[in-house]
C-alpha cells in the first residue's frame, strides 16, 4: 500500500480523531482541519499536522497549496438532527456549502480520492425494507439526512464532470470512546454519562426506537481499505443487527451498576422510529465487517468516560 498525504476534517471530531489515528498507524501523512466546533485538540494524534479552520473558508486553500494532499476523507459536519430541525439553513451552510469548496479544492489541486462519511441512519427515512441497503431510495426526514444526501449528489457529480474519484460510507449509530456523552447525539455516551453521575436517561420512542451499532475502531478501518478499494460506490457500514433503545438502556444499566429507572417519552420531530442498515456490500467490496462485538465496545466506551469522569474529579481536588 503506498503512502498518502491525507487531509481529514473534522480529525478533532469523534470519527475522525480515530480516522487519523488509524493512517498515521499505517505511515500515511496526515493533515487535520477543525474548526473545534465539537472537536477536541486533545483527541488530535501528535503525530498529524494540526489546521485550525472552517471547511467554507477560502483560506483553506492554502493547505492544498502547501501540503498537496492526494485524499481527502471528509468527517467535519454539524451532525445534530435536533439542530438540523431548528435551523436547517446554518446545517445546509456548513454541511453543502463546506463540501462543495473542499470539493471545487480537490478539483482544483487534482486530489485522487474523496472519502466522504455519509450517514445510513439519517439518509434512509422509514426504508419500505429492514435492513436497509444500498439499492432503497433515500428519504430523510430531518434537514441533516437531506443535506448529507444532497453532498453524495455533488460528489457524484463531480464525479461526472471532473472525474474526481471517491467512495461514499454511509455509517450507522457509531459508538465508542472519545463521543461526547454531553452532546446531543451518541446514545451510548450520553446514557454512559448520565448513569455514571447517578442521572436519570430518557428513552425516546418510549424505548422501542431501534438502530445499529458499529464501534468507532471498525468505522475507521473501513476508511483505511476505502483509500484504496471502492472507487465511485456508495457503501453501507451497517452491522445487520436492531438493537432498541431499552436494550441498549439495560446493557449501560448493567456496565455502570446504574440502578435507577429511565423516563419514557415519544420520539423528537426529525427522528425515525427504526433503521438498521446492510454492510454486506461493504464485506464483498471493501473486505470489511465489523470486528468489536456491542458488549466489548459498551466497556470501552463507559471505561472511557469513567477515566474522564475521574479526571476531572482529580482535576477539581488539585
Ligand atoms: N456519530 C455517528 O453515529 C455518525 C453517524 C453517521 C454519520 N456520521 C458522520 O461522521 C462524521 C463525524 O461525526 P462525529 O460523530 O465524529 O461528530 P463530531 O461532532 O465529533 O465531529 C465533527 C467534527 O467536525 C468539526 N467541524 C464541524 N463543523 C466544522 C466546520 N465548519 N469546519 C471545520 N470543522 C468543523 C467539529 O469540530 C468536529 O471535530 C460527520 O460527518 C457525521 O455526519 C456520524
Amino acid at each position: 500500500m503506498s503512502k498518502r498525504v491525507v487531509l481529514v476534517t473534522g480529525g478533532a471530531g469523534f470519527i475522525g480523531s480515530h480516522v487519523v489515528d488509524a493512517f498515521i498507524e499505517k505511515g500515511h501523512t496526515v493533515i487535520v482541519l477543525d474548526d473545534l466546533s465539537s472537536g477536541n485538540f486533545d483527541f488530535v494524534n501528535k503525530e498529524a499536522v494540526f489546521v485550525e479552520g472552517d471547511i467554507r473558508s477560502p483560506q483553506i486553500a492554502e493547505i492544498f497549496e502547501q501540503y498537496s494532499p492526494d485524499v481527502i476523507c471528509h468527517h467535519a459536519s454539524q451532525i445534530d438532527v435536533r439542530k438540523s430541525v431548528d435551523d436547517p439553513a446554518y446545517d445546509a451552510d456548513v454541511n453543502i456549502r463546506g463540501s462543495l469548496n473542499l470539493l471545487e479544492l480537490a478539483v482544483a489541486h487534482k486530489v485522487k480520492k474523496f472519502i466522504f462519511a455519509s450517514t445510513g441512519g439519517a439518509i434512509y427515512g422509514t426504508p419500505a425494507q429492514l435492513p436497509a441497503d444500498e439499492q432503497c431510495i433515500p428519504r430523510p426526514e430531518c434537514p441533516y439526512g437531506t443535506s448529507k444526501f444532497c453532498v453524495e449528489q455533488y460528489i457524484m457529480l463531480f464525479s461526472r464532470m471532473y472525474n474526481l474519484s471517491y467512495t461514499i460510507l454511509r455509517y450507522p449509530n457509531v459508538f465508542g470512546p472519545r463521543q461526547s456523552p454531553e452532546g446531543e447525539a451518541g446514545v451510548c455516551s450520553i446514557f454512559a454519562g448520565l448513569m455514571l453521575d447517578g442521572n436519570t436517561p430518557v428513552l425516546y420512542g418510549k424505548g422501542k426506537a431501534f438502530r445499529d451499532y458499529v464501534y468507532v475502531g471498525d468505522i475507521a478501518a473501513a476508511n483505511l481499505l476505502a483509500l484504496d478499494k471502492g472507487a465511485g460506490e456508495t457503501i453501507n457500514l451497517g452491522s445487520e443487527k436492531a438493537i432498541t433503545v431499552k436494550e441498549l438502556f439495560t446493557h449501560i444499566a448493567h456496565l455502570t451498576e446504574y440502578k435507577g429507572k429511565a423516563t419514557l417519552k415519544p420520539l423528537r420531530r426529525g427522528e425515525v422510529e427504526g433503521i438498521y442498515i446492510t454492510g454486506s456490500k461493504a464485506a464483498q467490496v471493501l473486505g470489511w465487517k465489523p470486528e468489536v462485538s456491542l458488549s466489548d465496545g459498551l466497556k470501552k466506551t463507559v471505561d472511557f468516560i469513567r477515566a474522564q469522569r475521574e479526571k476531572e474529579k482529580a482535576g477539581d481536588t488539585e
